[in-house]
């Protein structure tokens, strides 16, 4: 029996070490096995307890539980170490680094068409210009015979217009409207005068090179009233053009011309400079890197479209104008190339295009701060 409890305790203290130095929880079970499992040293040793006498077993019996409890505890404590470890390295090697870049999402922008739109209907709004809409499927009458071309005008061949076939004949003839003009007759039919609008919006013509795509942008101006003067047209383009460009110098150049629907008629012009490879506002014209850019065409409303219009030309004057935004556009933020805008490259979007959180307004600014 002596000689039992001494080889005992050797193989406790042999096991004590192989459980203190087990590296792995794997390794440890295997000592938990070897112990304390079915068929492991110490149940073995438990079950000599039967064949025991009463007095050998009251003896034998404490010192193989305490054996037990010391093999157990050390398992046990072990086992807590291991998991300890084993977390401490898993946590090591799980962080996430919250101060990295959000990854890349793709996200869309806003068209600087749109952007220049918003910043127009903001700086004309505080002026106190209404925003008004056309269809862009027009008919003759509001295209052409109620701005003054009738069948025979000259002018209505300039305008390159895509014609819808088997329409009505005439004034019932059905286009895709080839500037924002008829959207003055339109307001003044439904509103009489005053009146005092911008009507943006997308305009069709047959050709087609570097500076002219077959749809484009342009934006109308219309006011109505008593005693209005081509002084009023000038102050407004002025105050407008230094609103939109953000900036002082800005020089306008009038240029006399002709339209059918104004008369006197007054062709529009800003001065740029060019900036490398890009045009910049605020040149003076005729000097070295100056130019001049046509941005659009005005004049004073010509009385022949007031009365076809329903408005009494002796008692109400107006002027009006129409402004190519997207040449606009070009000039304000520095791109050359008209084709470009009407490509839906998304690379050419994320490079020109707009955040939609720049909300163009007179307080902050309508230049977009991107
Ligand atoms: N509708 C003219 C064009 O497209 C521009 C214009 C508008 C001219 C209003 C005078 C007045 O060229």
């Amino acid at each position: 029996m002596g000689k039992t409890m001494t080889e005992m305790t050797s193989q406790q203290d042999a096991a004590l070490t192989a459980i203190s130095s087990a590296a792995t929880l794997e390794a440890l079970d295997e000592q938990r096995v070897a112990a304390l499992g079915k068929k492991g040293w110490v149940s073995l040793a438990l079950k000599t307890l039967g064949g025991m006498s009463p007095d050998e077993r009251a003896e034998a019996a404490p010192a193989i539980q305490a054996v037990r409890a010391k093999v157990a505890d050390a398992i046990a404590a072990k086992k807590d170490e291991l998991e300890a470890a084993e977390l401490e390295a898993q946590l090591a090697s799980e962080t996430v680094d919250l101060t990295l870049p959000a990854p890349d999402t793709a996200s869309g922008s806003v068209h600087p068409v749109s952007q220049v739109m918003d910043e127009l209907a903001e700086i004309f709004a505080d002026l106190g210009f209404a925003v008004a809409t056309g269809p862009e499927i027009e008919d003759d009458w509001h295209n052409f015979t109620a701005l003054n071309m009738d069948e025979s005008h000259p002018a209505r061949a300039m305008h390159d217009t895509f014609y819808f076939p088997d329409t009505a004949p005439n004034e019932g003839r059905m286009l895709l409207r080839t500037h924002t003009s008829p959207v003055q007759i339109r307001s003044m039919k439904e509103q009489g005068a005053p009146i005092r609008i911008i009507a943006p919006g997308r305009v069709y013509r047959s050709d087609s090179d570097a500076t002219h795509t077959p749809m484009f942008h342009q934006v109308e101006g219309l006011v109505v009233d008593r005693g209005i003067h081509l002084g009023h047209l000038k102050w407004t383009l002025e105050t407008f053009f230094k609103a939109f460009f953000e900036r002082e110098d800005i020089t306008l150049r009038l240029r006399p011309s002709y339209f059918p629907f104004t008369e006197p008629s007054v062709e529009v012009d800003v001065g740029y400079s060019n900036e490398g490879d890009r045009r910049v506002v605020g040149g003076h014209g005729d000097a070295e890197g100056h130019d001049w850019m046509e941005l659009g065409g005005s004049g004073m409303v010509n009385r022949r479209v007031l009365e076809m219009a329903g408005v009494g030309p002796d008692e109400y004057q107006g002027f009006a104008f129409g402004l190519g935004i997207d040449r606009i556009a070009m000039l304000k933020y520095g791109m050359n190339d008209l084709r470009a805008f009407f490509d839906g490259d998304p690379r050419w979007l994320a490079h020109y295009g707009f955040s939609p959180f720049d909300q163009p307004t007179l307080s902050a600014g309508v230049g977009a701060k991107a």
